[in-house]
């Protein structure tokens, strides 16, 4: 694994964006891995921002998201399905079409995660995945001791998930879905490269943990270790545990 130590989100946001502009140039319809969470934002505003100024066609770039919580509407503002369209497709200019988040409808979710397996090798598999990581060490929503050979499946999301993200849902608990669908490790390890983003003195045990402890199901992004192309750009807080 590489490890890039860099000054600030923003800095990290300009590597992403350069590594991501080159490919789509190289490869026009090229497949991004998407995530939600607050990690990537400086870097779909540096690719935002660039994608402008050079001019890059992206019209034919396709998109998978991560993960979708399970029976909320698409249409509610805290879906990933709508912070993906917020975040990614709306200042970059994608076309909607060719983005996809996991169809987390409850009465479809059962073959939702082969299906969307299916369509992720279909495209001809992902490109180039961008990944946060959870202070427990979880990718997606991978929680700790999940199978790092898991395709993409409903989770039941941990009572501490739920907690960190009620503030998305007026604080409210039972506003909070309980379950969500996310691409799996084994899923995520076929993308041809990764980037992993973290920042914050929060994030250095996890970080510490997956670059420098065992592979382990107990940490997912320990299963990065497996992969032959996978990259770890953190800030100095970030990079404070490791040796
Ligand atoms: C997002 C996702 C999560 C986040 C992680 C870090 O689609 O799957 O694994 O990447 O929880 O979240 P932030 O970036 O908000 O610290």
């Amino acid at each position: 694994t590489e490890i890039i130590i860099v000054k600030s989100q923003e800095e990290a946001g300009r590597i992403y964006a350069r590594c991501t502009a080159d490919l789509i140039r190289r490869k026009p319809d090229c497949v991004l891995g998407l995530a939600t969470g607050s990690s990537p934002l400086a870097a779909y505003q540096a690719l935002a921002d660039l994608v402008h100024k050079e001019g890059i066609d992206v019209s034919q770039v396709r998109g998978f998201a991560l993960d979708e919580y399970a029976g909320l509407d698409p249409a509610h503002p805290q879906s990933y399905r709508s912070t993906i369209d917020r975040t990614v497709v709306k200042p970059l200019g994608l076309d909607p079409a060719k983005v996809r988040v996991p169809n987390g409808n409850l009465e479809t979710i059962k073959d939702a995660g082969r299906v969307y397996d299916q369509a992720i090798e279909d495209a001809g598999g992902v490109d180039l995945q961008i990944l946060g990581i959870g202070t427990d060490g979880h990718i997606g929503f991978n929680e700790p001791g999940s199978s790092l050979a898991s395709g993409t499946r409903i989770k039941t999301l941990t009572e501490q998930t739920r907690i960190d993200n009620a503030r998305f849902f007026d604080n409210d608990m039972d506003q909070v879905p309980t379950h969500c669908i996310t691409q799996g490790i084994g899923t995520i390890l076929k993308a041809r490269q990764l980037v992993l983003l973290a920042f914050g003195a929060g994030k250095a045990e996890a970080v510490a943990e997956s670059v420098e402890g065992g592979i382990s199901s107990f940490c997912p992004a320990s299963a990065l270790q497996m992969h032959p192309h996978a990259t770890v750009i953190v800030d100095e807080a970030a990079a404070s545990r490791l040796r």
